[in-house]
């Protein structure tokens, strides 16, 4: 962990950040020193966080698709937070359809909240960081995103768009100082997971996976606090990070059954 007290007035916005991944990046990043926002739709969620020092912790009730909503919060940062150095893109979710059964509202809520929410998010911090020359914004895509992997048409289409959003984002505001990547992850446990993932879904991944398990939402989160680390990833921009035990990696992994 680097020393990032030269950064204590200065914020990281997670979306998503009362549940699983979000909500472990919420929990590392405070531990890292990063004074933090907690953004999520989920008002009774946040309540978990009651009791952490109002100075290091606001929560925020958001839905990252309202983007008269998101100005407003970020508003509300400047005016009685701390300046934003970091956004954690993690609200999403998906949705398991084969391809042939997916509908265009499938397509288009999908897109709506894991690819525009992320962009409005994005976009009303950006234009607060760039005036300060650092940021790092850290966009959750999938595996799914990047391989074709079943059932995931409309969701792993929106994931697809967020790591090419990543890219133009990097290439665009390296100027300004700002750093973009995605992180890709593979199965986390996570309530989102325990809900879409069956037993049989469950086997057929740890059989694929190299390391032959899932991931920790903290699994995930160390990756975007080393990313958000101006100390550790100054020269990182526009990748995208599988944190998956070598999903993306395998190919055939076993000669046996
Ligand atoms: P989760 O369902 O545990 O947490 C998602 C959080 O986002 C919830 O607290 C929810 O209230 C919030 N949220 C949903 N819609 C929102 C909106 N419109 N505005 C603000 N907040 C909203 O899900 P999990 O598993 O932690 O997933 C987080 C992200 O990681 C998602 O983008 C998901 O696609 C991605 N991901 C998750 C994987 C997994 O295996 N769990 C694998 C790959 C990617």
């Amino acid at each position: 962990m680097s020393d990032l007290s030269r950064l204590r007035d200065l914020s990281v916005i997670v979306t998503g950040g009362a549940s699983g991944i979000g909500r472990a990046c919420v929990d590392r990043l405070l531990a890292e020193g990063w004074r933090v926002v907690a953004a999520d739709r989920d008002g009774a969620a946040l309540e978990r966080f009651a009791g952490i020092d109002p100075a290091e912790l606001m929560t925020a009730v958001l839905d990252v698709t309202d983007e008269v909503a998101v100005e407003r919060l970020m508003a509300r940062i400047d005016a009685s937070f701390a300046p934003l150095a970091g956004v954690v893109n993690c609200a999403g979710t998906g949705r398991d359809v084969p391809f042939l059964d997916s509908t265009a509202q499938l397509f288009r809520d999908l897109y709506e909240l894991n690819v525009i929410g992320s962009f409005l998010v994005s976009q009303a911090a950006v234009r607060r960081m760039r005036t300060r020359r650092i940021g790092s914004v850290v966009n959750i895509a999938s595996v799914s995103g990047l391989a074709g992997n079943v059932g995931r048409s409309a969701y792993g289409a929106s994931k697809g768009a967020l790591v090419t959003l990543t890219k133009v984002m990097a290439v665009e505001l390296a100027e300004f100082g700002i750093r973009v990547n995605a992180i890709a992850p593979g199965p986390i446990e996570t309530p989102l997971i325990a809900e879409l993932h069956t037993p049989a879904v469950r086997a057929q991944w740890d059989r694929t996976i190299p390391m032959g398990r899932y991931g920790t939402p903290d699994e995930v989160a160390g990756v975007a606090a080393f990313l958000l680390d101006p100390d550790h990833a100054s020269y990182v921009t526009g990748q995208t990070i599988a944190v998956d035990g070598g999903f993306m990696a395998g190919g055939v992994i076993s000669r046996d059954g």
